[in-house]
This record gives structure tokens, sequence and C-alpha cells, in this order.
């Protein structure tokens, strides 16, 4: 499942974890694309299905909720790939922030959920002040911050509210549950330096599962 990140046995697209529950998620999800065609609507419609998972408890295995030292985001931040569409279109991965450990500022590029699942995070929200049109700089001001407990979400809508960090602020490791509409950790996103303005290419990979090779050919 999550703890064997390069064993050509494993799965690498489709129910990386297979749950009834992430089931219901992903089916929820697919229906739900084929009747909605507005984002907004749509993130809202899926609230139900996405509170549903975050209140159900034993389908997210151990495995999937450790923290993992070898993180591109450094500080043990551990991202597991559950489930992924083959074409890009979907996944749903956990993430593990160790005690005391913050994310880079980033951002995600796709519309989706977020919510905790166990643990603690405050969330400090970034908006930009620049056209974006360099894509080395961005000019960015804190736009809000939160913190969020067990079972709380938020909906992404790019570009809204699409750059922001978050810490651990729980004495245990926080785990949050992601459903975005792309394959979040394999694609190009953006890691930001609010201090300097300095923006540079930025891809977390999976914990659990490799990314395409045509990227940078690393997992
Ligand atoms: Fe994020």
């Amino acid at each position: 499942m999550c703890n064997f990140a390069h064993d050509d046995r494993q799965p690498r697209y489709g129910f990386l974890v297979d749950a009834p529950e992430i089931r219901a998620l992903i089916d929820a999800t697919t229906r739900l694309r084929h009747t909605i065609r507005d984002d907004a609507a749509r993130v809202e419609a899926l609230r139900p299905a996405f509170a549903a998972l975050l209140a159900a408890d034993g389908w997210l295995p151990d495995s999937c909720a450790q923290a993992d030292e070898t993180s591109r985001m450094g500080g043990g931040i551990g991202q597991y790939a559950l489930y992924r569409a083959e074409d890009g279109s979907l996944c749903l991965f956990s993430l593990v922030v160790p005690v005391g450990a913050s994310t880079p500022v980033h951002d995600h590029l796709a519309w989706g959920l977020v919510g905790i699942y166990r643990g603690r995070q405050d969330e400090t929200v970034y908006r930009r002040l620049d056209d974006g049109k360099d894509p080395t700089r961005a000019q960015l001001e804190v736009a809000k911050r939160q913190q969020l407990g067990r079972g709380e979400f938020y909906t992404l809508l790019p570009p809204a509210d699409d750059i922001h960090y978050v810490s651990t602020i729980s004495d245990t490791a926080s785990v949050s549950i992601h459903l975005l509409a792309n394959d979040t950790a394999c694609v190009w996103r953006h890691r930001f330096e609010p201090a300097t303005g300095v923006v540079t290419p930025f891809r977390s990979g999976y914990a659990n599962a490799p990314c395409p090779p045509d990227a940078d050919g690393a997992r």
C-alpha cells in the first residue's frame, strides 16, 4: 500500500488503497463530474461525500499515515497516493506533517477539497499581488490564517486561495486528506519564498508511487 515505494508489484494507478470509504468518494466525484460542469458547484456538491470520508475510521492504513524521511518537501512530510486516475484527472492522497513541521509555501493548480483526518493544522493562505507573468517571481501577502481540526475541510478553486502552507500544531502528526483534480504530486507546481519573492518549480512526488518518467525521471 503505502510503504513499498519502488515495488513493481504495487499498483501505480487506480485504488492504491482499496477501501469502500475511498471508493464511495471517488464514485461520487466521477458521478458529479458528469452532472455538474461548474467547478464551484461541483466542489460544493462533493462536501457530504468528503465529510463522510473524514468522519470514518479504519480505512487509512498506518503505512499511509507515517513520516517520510526521504520527502522532497523536507521535515519528514509524507505524501501517499490513495487513488490516482491514470489520465491525471483526479487523485486522493494523505499528507502527513510531523509535529512542529511545516510544508513549503506551494500551490495546487487544481480544484478540490482538503480536510483534516488526524491532528490539527495551522494554515496560512497568500494572495498574489503581481500579475504572474514572471514565472520566477511572485509578490505575496498573507490573505488569511486559520486552524483546522479533525473533520474540518476547505475547498480549492484556483487561482483563489491556491497558495498556502500548513504547519502541524497538535502534539501528534497531522494527517490531511486531499481530493484534487490533477495528479498533484507529479505535476510541476510552484514553491514560493514570500520574503524574497523567489518562485521555483516544485514536484513533491508520492512516497508510494512513481511519477511518469517523462519529467525528471525520479519518483
Ligand atoms: Fe497544500
